[in-house]
């Protein structure tokens, strides 16, 4: 699936802008603050239904305006197309596809699968288990089904179970939500194993041509400690929770921990490294539900030449392209685009103006 045509109105620094993108590359390029990274946040809105950047959908809206909408028709592989759109106004954010206003951010992550390497990327590597977390789910959930609806139910049983500790209610109160989080974390934690399993079958022919000869090394935590299982686990923290407030172990504290043979990835990596391991890694998760589900993800890949020299951005650009789904690439220079990414689209930003050339 990909982007047959882009339309933003009011979004950040575009009043409106209105792209056909190329089915597969598309290179925007443009000075600093011209927009280019608003326009894979807007990309990333109709994939996803959030921002990557921290500050929220909010700050999106035009200075001086009162709403931004953001527009895509997405052509699938039957032949069909599907139009979504968000929009995000005062009273809040807003789903829409195929002019159905139901719509929710499932329905857009399902319609727009969609990654995205940004030049935090390496955030993979250095913050805590979220990102990790959030890395892993994205790929468990475009490709092992049973996982979204036993993770929904986790969150359900955990918000209850959460709430029963904060008020202090009686013990019999807060473990009969046990039996629930067990079942679900069981579902959930098989579906996180088989898609890592597959993972670390891909990573090496992929990571190898990025990282040279290094074996990348993931590493599983569950969330839970002890052999026993996830139920054991729960009643043996039944007091450490009661005085923390809330569920302490589970699979909403579960860790994927990269590293490189010995080293620990971020304290043997250089920034540069940092990032093509990180995007070798987003670069099989593509390639993964390519080869498990048929779906080519839309990837976004943005500052692409950001501490990068000649070579990495040569391998990279290389992979890019023999991944053979939709792209879209920013650059500060054209001088910095490599020349395997030049056959498809090229755009330049300027003060809030899209130009195709
Ligand atoms: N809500 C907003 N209203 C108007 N302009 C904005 C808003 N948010 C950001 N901008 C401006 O949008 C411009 C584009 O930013 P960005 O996409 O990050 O540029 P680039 O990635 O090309 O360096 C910046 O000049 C920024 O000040
Ligand atoms: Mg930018």
């Amino acid at each position: 699936m990909y982007l047959t045509r882009l339309r933003l109105h009011d979004f950040r620094c575009f009043s409106t802008a209105d792209i056909e993108p190329n089915p597969s590359i598309n290179v925007i390029t443009g000075d600093n603050a011209s927009g280019k990274t608003t326009l894979l946040e807007a990309i990333y809105f109709l994939g996803r239904g959030q921002s990557f950047r921290q500050s929220g959908p909010r700050p999106a809206i035009r200075a001086g305006t009162n709403a931004f909408t953001v527009t895509g028709d997405i052509a699938v592989p039957d032949g069909r197309s599907h139009r979504v759109g968000v929009s995000r106004d005062k009273r809040g954010i807003r789903y829409r596809r195929d002019g159905d206003n139901e719509t929710n951010r499932i329905d857009l992550i399902n319609t727009l699968p969609l990654q995205m390497v940004d030049p935090n990327v390496h955030r993979l590597l250095e913050q805590g288990p979220r990102y990790r977390r959030h890395f892993l789910d994205w790929g468990v959930f475009h490709v092992e089904h049973a996982f979204f609806p036993a993770w929904r139910r986790f969150r359900r049983a955990l918000k209850q179970r959460n709430r029963a500790l904060k008020s202090r209610m009686p013990k019999a109160d807060i473990v009969v939500w046990d039996a629930e989080l067990v079942r679900a974390a069981e579902v959930v934690d098989a579906s996180r194993r088989a898609y890592i399993d597959h993972l670390h079958a891909n990573l090496p022919g992929q990571a190898a041509k990025l990282l040279g000869d290094e074996p990348v090394v993931l590493e599983y935590d569950c969330g839970w400690r002890g052999d026993d299982g996830y139920g054991a686990a729960l009643a043996a923290s039944l007091d450490q929770d009661t005085r923390a407030g809330f569920t302490q172990q589970g699979p909403h504290r579960a860790d994927l921990r990269i590293s490189i043979a010995t080293a620990v990835a971020r304290d043997w990596v250089s920034r540069g490294q940092q990032k093509i391991l990180t995007t070798a890694m987003l670069l099989t998760q593509a390639q993964l539900l390519y080869a498990r589900r048929h779906v080519r993800p839309v990837l976004l890949i943005d500052d692409m030449a950001a501490e990068l020299g000649a070579r990495y951005r040569q391998v990279l650009a290389e992979e890019i392209a023999a991944l053979g789904g939709q792209c879209f690439l920013t650059f500060l220079e054209p001088d910095l685009v490599p020349d395997v990414l030049k056959g498809g689209s090229m755009f330049h930003v300027e003060h809030g103006a899209v130009r195709t050339g």
